[in-house]
């Protein structure tokens, strides 16, 4: 298995590119469904997560070109509509072919997702709202069976709970059901606007773009047609793990190709902690100060802080001096770094969803375990400041959403490697 080894307090310097995001990349890929003609997407991110999905449409039928960051994606001849367990389990988003399987074929079987080590995660938001535009839904076998043989209707939708997933997928059975859908309480992510976007491109009409309520008006089963290739928008998460490692080593760095709107939460805690930045249209440069100062956060909906990033400013607090707060409101098991941060020689403790970051004077080196996707990025943000050579395993959860990590540390100067036991 593979396993990063990192010597900490390294100075980084120099600038990266940031790659296409993951979690845009993938609601993306599940809408080429919508279409029986090829779509071109460009910008898409070299991780794992998105081979998966790209592997499960070509299950089903789609024909798959996919080189670097390019894929050409066809889906005229998908013949089958059954998202194997094998594929799921692997990654929770691929319930995102649910509402675009079930709205341009009228059946489909997707297996359940279960849960994953940062909570529960239960997808009943987005059955409920599939139901109330006319699907027929049983769960059996491990497997959610859905039906709507002569196509979903336009319906309102009020979300009891802002969901990012589950205003994607009901987006993409809006875009073809018959009539209006409205979405109440829709999630306001960039990677939402990405995703209506490139429905708007298509000829759907689509209201309320990044706002709370989504307008849709379906096109009565009509599959749609792609005008111009996607281009998947910058990783937000990505930059702001980079911008934690300028900050956790005090270094000076640049990242090339950002986004800046969609990073504004990150800007604001880490200026409140006395990083300053130089901005350009797509570029940002960190200027830690001399002495960071501590931070309190809550995680919340776009445009709030995300908690993909909880785990990361955890990791700078770690070494601040004085007692920072982090608060996570989306999940409730979204702590499993703690413990692994403490091995570092953190002082962290947890009171229910609260983390209290008392900092130390300096991190060191250890053996610590990867347990989820964000988790992972924060403990190499540890490894990177503390004193020694740190070996952070199970990385093939780094390995499912950031492109080329040890590549892009090693550019700015770090000294990582990746290594096999
Ligand atoms: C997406 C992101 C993930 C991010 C999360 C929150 C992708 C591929 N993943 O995940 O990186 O951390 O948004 O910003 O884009 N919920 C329910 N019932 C449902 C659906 C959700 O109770 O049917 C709850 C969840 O358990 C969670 C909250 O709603 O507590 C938000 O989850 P959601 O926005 O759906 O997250 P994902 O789309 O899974």
């Amino acid at each position: 298995m593979d396993y990063l080894e990192i010597t900490g307090q390294a100075k980084l310097s120099g600038s990266i590119t940031i790659s296409g995001a993951k979690n845009a990349a993938l609601p993306v890929i599940a809408a080429t469904i919508l279409s029986d003609k090829p779509l071109t997407l460009t910008n898409l991110p070299n991780v794992v997560d998105i081979r998966t999905l790209l592997k499960l449409l070509d299950m089903l039928g789609g024909e798959v070109d996919h080189q670097g960051i390019v894929a050409r994606i066809d889906n005229g001849a998908m013949n089958s509509t059954k998202a194997v367990y094998e594929i799921v389990s692997q990654m929770r988003a691929s319930i995102l072919v649910l509402g675009p399987l079930l709205t341009r074929f009228g059946e489909c079987e997707v297996s359940l997702p279960g849960g994953c080590a940062i909570g529960q995660r239960p997808i009943d938001l987005h059955l409920k709202a599939l139901e109330a535009m006319g699907a027929k839904i049983e769960i059996k076998g491990g497997y959610v069976r859905a039906e709507a043989p002569n196509g979903l209707h336009g319906a309102k939708i009020i979300f009891d709970k802002i969901t990012v997933g589950g205003t994607e997928n009901v987006l993409m059975a809006a875009a073809m059901a018959h009539g209006t859908t409205e979405i109440i309480n829709a999630a306001r992510e960039p990677e939402i606007v990405q995703l209506c976007d490139m429905l708007v491109a298509a000829g759907v009409a689509v209201e309320g773009i990044g706002t709370g309520t989504i307008t849709v008006q379906g096109t009565g089963g009509k599959t749609l047609e792609w005008r111009e290739p996607v281009e998947i928008i910058p990783d937000r998460i990505e930059a702001g793990t980079y911008l934690c490692a300028g900050a956790i080593t005090y270094s000076q760095i640049t990242l090339e190709k950002v986004n800046i709107e969609h990073i504004q939460a990150m800007i604001d805690k880490l200026e409140s902690m006395g990083c300053q930045f130089t901005i350009g249209e797509e570029s940002i440069t960190i200027h830690p100060p001399k002495k960071l100062r501590p931070v309190n956060i809550i995680t919340t909906e776009y445009p709030g802080f995300p908690t993909d990033m909880q785990a990361q400013f955890m990791a700078v607090a770690t070494i601040v001096e004085g007692e920072s707060l982090i608060e996570e409101r989306l999940f409730e098991n979204r702590f499993m770094h703690v413990s692994e941060l403490n091995r570092l020689g953190a002082d962290i403790w947890l009171k229910g969803n609260t983390a209290a970051v008392k900092g130390v004077e300096a991190l060191y080196a250890a053996d610590v375990m990867a347990t989820d996707l964000r988790a992972s990025s924060a403990l190499v943000l540890g490894a990177l400041a503390a004193k020694g050579v740190t070996k952070v395993r199970r990385i093939y959860h780094l390995d499912r959403g950031y492109d080329d990590l040890e590549g892009k540390l090693a550019k700015l100067g770090a000294q990582i490697q990746r290594k096999s036991e």
